[in-house]
């Protein structure tokens, strides 16, 4: 009755995270860093957005999103990462999602086939990873395999490691830059290399940017990026964009997580397949909530300031966590990613006695054959609170976790 590929997923990281702290009751008052929900203001233009575009809740919305939400969202795309040669077109190079995770979960399906290499086909994630990833595999019916991605290499799976016979039955692999958790960025040399693999040994790569705009000076490169550097330097065969598949969100960069709203962009032969797909499933958004999403991808000025929000409590966190737990400013995102030596104890004992809820990293990691679990030694900080929470979470942690 059940589907049994399901069986290989454990429990979620926020249910046991509430079984690992249930039952304890705090010593002081509760600030929670667990979760990475944006806590800043949206920008001012939604709600005169939403109400002039309320009659339009009468009327089922387009799969294929508005052609000005299309536009917008090109447009952003060839602006950010000066997509002058090769750029994305509003006609058949950009959907919308209902939210990255939707098309994140949705993209495995259409590029999965039942073999590949005449075995199971295998999807690649880096190992700590965002859990929709390890979901989307097993429905899929792929083996998931998982990257290492430690301190070691720079919190990036390490690609000389990837074998030809892994590659060959490769059919998806997920890349988070910047990386949830640990900020890591790759670099253009890194993504150039993924693509070439990808397009070796022909599978597809999701690149999940959806933290690209959080950063503290330099602009994160993306996957599109990276592929129109390849087209100039090849000989123009098939298309810039081909095995590839950007996601992006209005979650954190607009700070608007509960609009459910990102976009897919790349390869026009997956985008048209994957339309088609999902005409079936009928993931939509909203027309009033692509208007919004319309005018968010137009304008900068409320992502640059949300982005001074977060260089603020990085600063505040320098202050306060410099020398203590490995820690790093991360290049992107607003986590932090701090190695206090055993994730569940040191969970229990900042719940307890600082009354901070943070994520073990042993939730967001699998643990290997080896016995070895790359996130086992540290925990997750998410920064969305405003900074004075943020500052009072954070002397608690190092004074607790140093007491
Ligand atoms: C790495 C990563 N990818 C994707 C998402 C999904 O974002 P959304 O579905 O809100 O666009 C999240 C949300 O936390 C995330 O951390």
């Amino acid at each position: 009755m059940l589907n049994s590929n399901l069986d290989v997923l454990p429990e979620n990281a926020f249910p046991r995270l509430a079984e690992l702290i249930a039952g304890i009751t705090p010593a002081q008052s509760p600030i929670l860093l667990s979760l990475g929900e944006p806590g800043h203001p949206m920008p001012d233009f939604v709600g005169d957005i939403l109400q002039a575009h309320q009659s339009d809740y009468t009327k089922y919305p387009p799969i294929d999103g508005t052609p000005g939400f299309r536009s917008a969202a090109a447009g952003w795309l060839n602006r950010r990462f000066g997509l002058h040669a090769c750029p994305v077109n509003p006609d058949g190079g950009v959907l919308p999602l209902n939210g990255t995770r939707e098309g994140l979960f949705s993209i495995a399906f259409i590029v999965t086939p039942p073999r590949k290499a005449d075995k199971q086909p295998a999807i690649l994630m880096p190992n700590p990873f965002y859990q929709c990833y390890a979901g989307a595999a097993a429905a899929a019916g792929a083996e998931a395999i998982y990257l290492d991605a430690p301190a070691e290499t720079g919190f990036l799976p390490d690609l000389d490691k990837l074998t030809p016979e892994l590659l060959e039955r490769t059919a998806l692999f997920y890349l988070c830059s910047p990386a949830n958790p640990q900020g890591a960025v790759a670099g253009l040399d890194y993504l150039k290399r993924l693509i070439t693999l990808a397009r070796e040994f022909d599978f597809v790569i999701a690149f999940d940017e959806c933290y690209s705009e959080i950063y503290l000076d330099t602009p994160p490169p993306g996957g599109l990026q990276a592929a129109q550097m390849l087209a100039g330097e090849r000989d123009g065969a098939g298309h810039p964009f081909a095995n590839l598949l950007v996601f992006n969100s209005l979650s954190k960069r607009s700070n608007l997580a509960g609009l459910r709203s990102g976009l897919i962009a790349g390869d026009p032969m997956l985008l048209a397949k994957f339309r088609q797909f999902r005409a079936y499933v009928g993931p939509t958004n909203p027309l009033p909530a692509d208007a919004v999403a319309t005018a968010a991808w137009s304008d900068e000025a409320h992502v640059i300031a949300n982005r001074a929000l977060y260089r603020e409590k990085f600063t505040v966190a320098e202050g306060i966590l410099t020398g203590h737990f490995d820690y790093y400013t991360p290049a992107g995102g607003f986590f932090l990613w701090l190695n206090v030596g055993d994730s569940e104890a040191a969970t229990k004992k900042l719940w307890r006695e600082a009354g901070v809820k943070v994520l073990p990293g042993k939730y967001l990691s699998r643990t290997q054959p080896d016995g070895t679990n790359p996130g086992a030694q540290y925990i997750r900080v998410a920064l969305v609170l405003e900074r004075d929470s943020i500052a009072e979470g954070l002397r608690r942690i190092r004074d607790v976790l140093n007491g």
